[in-house]
């Protein structure tokens, strides 16, 4: 058996450490923001360069309250990506605003800054790129845009804690960062959670009220406001984790690094990992013309796989008001119907990556062969 990822490995492996973090909370009583929430928004905001970190009760609600200082409401567009988790989008859309959608780059799955420009309009207020699979987007080219036509850049790093850009942690790269704790990411807690990071003071100062229902001072309502506070709980656990972060990190890399090799040597594209970027792995993703046939063939052998993810957003019946429609982002659209996730995490098996590779090659009529750019997979079948 592989599992897709094992959260119980990973607690067993620093049990010591968060049963007393847990404790020390609980004596505390003291169950919401606090002392050990503050010290784990200083300690995440120092790890990513920044000099404020506000944390919250999601990703999600990480992205609106960055939306929110940044000044974004209705009848404003913030341009984003269609091959995202749905949060990226809705959050955009939490703040009345519009999601504008710029279609991917092929390779690495980010924004694709050539598309940017001409997505612009004078109601567009903000660049919303997505750090997929722990691959930072290619943020040059896109602040330069941004600063060129007055646009704030809102990171979704939801899935990148420490991935870099060249040599720089994601998070302060633009205005804002914001992450997802959320329990599988490479950094989760016991629960749900987020942060911003930003290094700008008034942006912090506002989203540190507004998580807290828009209060200056108890009962002081001065702004709209919203209950996302983080609990102390995951405060604290996320304050041990953090400290095995860099650690999980090389792991992931290491196991990386061994499919691709495996992958290589049997014909399947590994992903790639763009020259500009220190790729944390949150997700190891593969493609397939047969995808549907290669992950029940895995799921036979007991090796989980996911699909991160199957629609883009622009056609999700949820968004569909929006106006778009199929055809209107084809590099998306076509990784969302062949991309496969391969097990990952930091305490899997060092074998676990040559073991999948091999039950890949297993297929009926799968034939090795040296490797072949574009078709992923092949089957004799075709
Ligand atoms: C890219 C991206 N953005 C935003 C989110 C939202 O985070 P959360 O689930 O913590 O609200 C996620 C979570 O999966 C995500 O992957």
């Amino acid at each position: 058996m592989i599992p897709f990822l094992d959260l119980r490995a990973q607690y067993h492996s620093i049990k010591t450490e968060i049963d007393a973090a847990v404790l020390n909370v609980l004596e505390s009583a003291q169950y919401v923001l606090g002392e050990q929430v503050a010290g784990f928004e200083q300690e995440f905001a120092a790890y990513c360069g920044a000099t404020h970190g506000i944390a919250v009760n999601s990703g999600t609600s990480a992205l609106h309250l960055a939306l929110l200082a940044a000044g974004i409401g209705p009848y404003h567009e913030v341009i984003t990506v269609p091959f995202t988790f749905v949060a990226t989008a809705a959050a955009i859309r939490y703040t009345g605003a519009r999601p504008v959608f710029v279609d991917v780059d092929p390779q690495s799955y980010t924004m694709d800054p050539a598309q940017i420009e001409r997505a612009i309009t004078p109601r567009t207020r903000a660049i919303m790129p997505v750090h997929l699979y722990g691959q930072p987007a290619d943020m040059g080219p896109i602040l330069d845009i941004a600063r060129r036509r007055n646009l704030l850049v809102i990171e979704d790093a939801a899935q990148a804690h420490g991935a870099e850009y060249r040599h720089q942690r994601v998070g302060c790269l633009g205005e804002m960062g914001c992450f997802s704790f959320y329990p599988g990411k490479n950094l989760g807690a016991y629960g749900e959670g987020g942060i911003v990071v930003t290094n700008n003071p008034s942006f912090a100062r506002r989203m540190r009220m507004q998580r807290d229902w828009g209060a200056e001072k108890k009962y002081e309502h001065v702004l709209e406001g919203f209950n996302y506070r983080m609990e102390a709980f995951q405060g604290a656990i996320l304050r041990v984790k953090l400290r095995h972060l860099d650690r999980w990190t090389d792991m992931r890399r290491a196991h990386a690094a061994r499919y691709s090799d495996e992958l290589s040597q049997i014909g399947v594209d590994p992903p790639l990992e763009v020259c500009y970027a220190r790729h944390v792995y949150h997700v190891y993703a593969i493609q397939t013309l047969h995808r549907e046939q290669l992950q029940k063939h895995l799921a036979a052998l007991n090796i989980q796989t996911g699909i991160h993810y199957p629609y883009p957003v622009h056609l999700t019946p949820a968004h569909a008001d929006l106006g778009y429609k199929h055809g209107d982002f084809p590099v998306s659209e076509q990784a969302a119907s062949r991309v496969l996730s391969l097990p990952m995490y930091p305490e899997m098996d060092a074998g676990a990556p040559a073991t999948v590779a091999a039950a890949i090659s297993h297929l009926p009529g799968f034939r090795k062969r040296p490797k072949v750019a574009q078709e992923m997979l092949q089957w004799s079948s075709r």
